[in-house]
């Protein structure tokens, strides 16, 4: 068991610092947000994930986890400290480190015993050296400290499990010492023989990006294929399946859409490229994969006018606002792009989110009409679109939803409606690279 600080409670270092106080640890999270410890003290879960109360509670009841402001006091009780902020976007698409050098300087003014400083953070390979020269320049006190890169794999909507089961863990240090302290942070998974990789500091921090951008890729691809499909009469669902079962691929990551968003895919591969760029690499496979991903956005709003050519004054009832379901996550969700072009086009949106609605409205639309219910939402509608594969719209009852709109046109981007239903019923759809069915 270790004293552990993680500085950052958003999605990597809450459910982090609840997953490591779950392994044995005792774990203080801090925050620079005295509102979001405030809420957290009170056992309240600033973002949607399923599971993550439970696991909150649970660690914070056997006393192994608490929250803090204080980010000085919980840097001098830790021996380990996990650097979980933000690494946004910033210009150039390089990512903006800013809070994560603000972190280091407070680490460096506290560091008063030899302690291990971990980049949890999705962080341009070259960080960590880049951290242990600002330490060594800040640090008065000299007490000795270790640089590990430990990057984190989980996805929203199942961080816990995630984290809790992960495919691998990474650890990136050239110090023994660092090491035997990690390999004790996360004895149960060795103790499971979950797969290690122990690799030197720039590897490690290489493997969370190509993973990213491999995926990205995958998805990218998949898209591409999948609009060909739609030209010539294929189903891209068999074509994916078939793909899979060549075990060099896998068939996972080949769910063709409205293209990838949320807080990584699209951050982490424009780093890459920039990254590149500044070595004299040119990632020419992950740019093309960028400029698929953003005209995926644009095909599906070809799909809604092939179906209704003129949009001027007709009412499109928008499902799913999420970048994906099980989250309330709206950041690079295709929904942006997609209402924003309904707009420009005259169209009248009604959008329908079982929880990410709020979030649509705060950062992006304030004035958007959203509605509590899918039947709400569809009412009367010229045309339904269905942008995150939530449960409840896979479930969707098409012959109620028929009998609801004023006429039955449905562009299904996430492939989750029974074509022959569709069919059978009488709609007029369109899915992505389902021609063929
Ligand atoms: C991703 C990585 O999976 C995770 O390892 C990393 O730590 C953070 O980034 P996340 O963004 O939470 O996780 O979601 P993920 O499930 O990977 O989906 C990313 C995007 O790709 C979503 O927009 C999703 O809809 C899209 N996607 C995914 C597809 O369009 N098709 C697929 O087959 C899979």
């Amino acid at each position: 068991m270790r004293k552990i600080c993680v500085v950052g409670t958003g999605y990597v270092g809450l459910v982090s610092g609840a997953g490591l106080a779950d392994f044995g640890n005792e774990v203080i999270c801090t925050d620079i947000d005295q509102g979001k410890i405030d809420m957290l003290n009170k056992g309240e879960i600033p973002i949607y994930e399923p599971g993550l109360k439970e696991l909150v509670d649970r660690t914070m009841t056997s006393g192994r986890l608490s929250f803090t402001a204080d980010v000085e006091s919980a840097v001098r009780q830790a021996e380990v400290i996990f650097i979980a902020v933000g690494t946004p976007m910033g210009d150039n698409g390089e990512a903006d480190l800013r809070a994560v050098e603000a972190v280091a300087s407070t680490i460096a003014q506290n560091l008063n015993a030899y302690k291990i400083i971990c980049t949890k953070s999705t962080v341009p390979v070259g960080t960590g050296a880049r951290l242990e020269k600002l330490i060594t320049a800040e640090c008065e006190s000299k007490a000795e400290f270790d640089i590990v890169s430990n990057p984190e794999f989980l996805r929203e909507g199942s961080a816990v499990k995630d984290f809790l089961n992960p495919d691998r863990v990474i650890l990136g240090t050239s110090s023994q010492r660092a090491e035997s302290v990690m390999r004790d942070v996360y004895r149960p998974l060795f103790i499971n023989e979950t797969p290690m990789v122990i690799t030197n500091v720039p590897s490690a921090e290489m493997i969370k990006y190509a993973s990213n951008a491999f995926l990205a890729v995958k998805i990218s691809f998949i898209n591409e294929v999948a609009n060909l499909a739609d030209k010539v009469g294929a189903d891209v669902h068999t074509i994916a399946r078939a793909m899979g079962l060549d075990g060099r691929i896998s068939s996972k990551f080949l769910h063709p859409g409205p293209g990838y968003g949320g807080s990584c895919f699209p951050k982490d591969t424009e780093a890459l490229v920039h990254t590149g760029d500044q070595h004299g690499v040119q990632f020419q496979v992950v740019q093309a994969a960028i400029a698929a991903n953003k005209a995926q956005r644009s095909i599906i709003l070809d799909k809604v006018k092939e179906l209704l050519p003129e949009l001027s004054g007709k009412v499109i009832a928008v499902l799913g606002l999420a970048f994906k379901a099980n989250t309330d996550d709206v950041r690079d969700t295709p929904a942006f792009e997609i209402i924003q072009g309904l707009n420009r086009a005259g169209a009248v949106v009604r959008a329908y989110d079982p929880i990410a609605a709020e979030n649509m409205k705060q950062y992006f639309f304030p004035d958007l009409d959203t509605r509590s219910s899918v039947d709400d939402a569809v009412q009367g509608a010229d045309l339904v679109i269905i942008l995150t594969e939530w449960n409840e719209l896979r479930g969707l009852g098409l012959e109620a939803l028929k009998h609801r709109m004023k006429s039955p046109n449905i562009v299904d981007a996430r492939n989750i409606l029974s074509v022959d239903q569709l069919k059978e019923l009488g709609f007029n759809y369109r899915n992505v690279g389902r021609s063929g069915v």
